[in-house]
């Protein structure tokens, strides 16, 4: 079964001063990803709590809010009672990931869980019951801009054979470094949710660009179910 791709576009590339202005011109994204960053889990600040509900107050889209931050067990479920849809904090963060998980979900919201480049995906295999999406990071974490790390598709490739072996309705998000020149990479190694934050935002027709991202993953995708006579 096809998956459908869902490009979430990164607000981190988007103009500050004109937030609403920029969803706006998005309107055909999947979901809003949102990036809160403390300046202690990663070297960057950007937004919180007041910002996301003056977000929520101007968009029906999906929210994806994107938590690095230092102990999200304390301060997550905060952002799920904020409207957000999908709340996702790091592994290496959180205290207590299968409570916060817990929490999340019973706020309404999505719960995921997210990895840097070089947190191993196995330990995490016996999680899966009690969370909606992985994210794989695909830079280190706390910029954007940079480039995509290659090193990361194997692990792609080990998390997608992880959900199906599980058999949940699992998102596997990938979040740095995703443009059209390696969107297909990400698809095929196994990502059906990408954040792009520079690729949409840097665009001249950001919403044009959400549509070809998702057209190339849907593209990748069938070439991938083509060459597999299992799938
Ligand atoms: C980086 C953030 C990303 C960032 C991606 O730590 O989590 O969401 O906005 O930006 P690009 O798509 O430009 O790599
Ligand atoms: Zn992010």
């Amino acid at each position: 079964m096809p998956r459908p791709t869902r490009v979430m576009p990164s607000l981190l590339s988007a103009d500050f001063a004109n937030l609403q202005r920029d969803i706006e011109r998005i309107p055909s994204a999947d979901a809003l990803h949102v990036d809160v960053m403390d300046n202690h889990f990663v070297p960057n600040l950007t937004l919180g709590l007041p910002v996301v509900e003056a977000i929520r107050a101007v968009t029906p889209t999906m929210l994806d809010l994107h938590l690095m931050i230092e102990d999200p067990d304390r301060w997550a479920p905060a952002y799920a009672e904020a409207g957000a849809e999908s709340v996702t904090f790091h592994a290496e963060a959180a205290a207590a990931p299968v409570r916060l998980s817990r929490e999340l979900r019973a706020r309404g919201a999505r719960a995921g869980l997210a990895l840097r480049p070089a947190t191993p995906v196995e330990p995490y295999a016996d999680l899966l019951d009690e969370v909606d999406m992985l994210l794989l990071m695909t830079v280190e974490p706390g910029f954007g801009g940079q480039k995509f790390l290659d090193l990361c598709l194997p692990k792609i490739r080990r998390a997608r054979a992880l959900i199906g072996a599980h058999g949940g309705d699992i998102w596997l998000q990938v979040d740095g470094g995703v443009s059209l020149e390696t969107v297909e990479r990400c698809v095929e190694a196994g990502a059906d949710a990408l954040v792009a934050g520079s690729a949409v935002f840097g665009a001249d027709d950001p919403d044009a660009m959400v549509a070809r991202l998702r057209a190339l993953g849907d593209a990748a995708q069938d070439d991938e179910s083509g060459d597999d006579p299992a799938r």
